[in-house]
């Protein structure tokens, strides 16, 4: 298992090299839509190490055509140059009516697919690459559908799933949503996420996907309890921090998934 670090905004520039040098993590995952001014070389340059793509404001499912041409056609620039381990986005509603929403909402799954699956094929071909598809962190009971339809999405568009481990975890804890009902989408696919989840301060309480603590116990045990799911040759776990970024606690969680899944082939023990 290959694991990393996301690199969201420039400040976390130095810290990102400093941990890949010290062989704390064996790849990072840029946020793509936050780089698209600087040129591709300049990235790629930047980096010692393997580069994943993750891109979060296509909005594909509903930016319209011209837009998102435009946009794969910068796109691909980056994934000529960079030649990233994999490329995802996400599958999740961003306006309702044309509004804007303050956070990201989850499909109606059995009402979207349709349109999804044809966004999918289309959003692919532009960019010309297999695409991986990132799981919601439920809140709500429409959550139960996720897994069903991740499974069915892979088999009809041939995407992967960009599988979010601690994000199922939100979603068991909001909605009951079993963490075994995801084994297929797990076996399906090798690249994944983990993060700290926090509470709600609103009420009702809910579990949201904050990326700003520690990993959980929780967590952790998933990962344990399914490791040989997870693990595979190519297979990347991204370890993603927005906020409380020290770089002690982020090794910290890092080496706990070490102690999970080992070193890579050829990586130090
Ligand atoms: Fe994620």
């Amino acid at each position: 298992m290959l694991i990393g670090l996301n690199f969201t905004l420039g400040g976390t520039l130095e810290l990102v090299q400093r941990l890949a040098k010290e062989g704390e993590i064996d790849y990072c995952e840029l946020l793509i839509d936050n780089f698209l001014q600087v040129p591709p070389s300049e990235l790629r340059d930047a980096f010692a190490c393997p580069i994943g793509l993750h891109i979060m404001f296509s909005k594909f499912l509903e930016s319209d055509a011209a837009y998102l041409e435009s946009m794969a056609e910068r796109l691909r620039e980056y994934i000529d140059v960079l030649k990233p381990l994999y490329i995802s986005d996400h599958l999740a509603r961003f306006t309702h009516k044309g509004r804007t929403l303050y956070h990201l909402a989850e499909l109606d799954y059995p009402n979207e697919y349709h349109h999804v699956r044809q966004r999918v094929d289309w959003w692919q071909e532009k960019l010309g690459q297999r695409l991986y598809l990132e799981n919601y962190p439920s809140i709500m009971d429409g959550g139960h559908d996720a897994p069903e339809f991740f499974e069915r999405l892979v088999q009809d568009t041939g995407a992967g799933v960009l599988f979010d481990a601690s994000n199922a975890v939100c979603a068991q804890l909001n909605c009951g949503l079993g963490l075994d009902r995801w084994l297929n989408v797990i076996d399906s696919t090798t690249h994944f996420h983990v993060a700290g989840y926090s509470l709600s301060i609103l009420e009702p309480k809910v579990v949201l996907d904050t990326h700003d603590v520690e990993l959980s116990p929780e967590t952790l045990a998933f990962l344990t309890r399914y490791k040989d799911h997870f693990d595979k040759p190519n297979a990347t776990m991204t370890y993603e921090r927005d906020e409380n970024i020290e770089y002690d606690d982020i090794v910290s969680d890092l080496r706990k998934l070490r102690a999970i899944f080992g070193h890579p082939k050829g990586g130090t023990q």
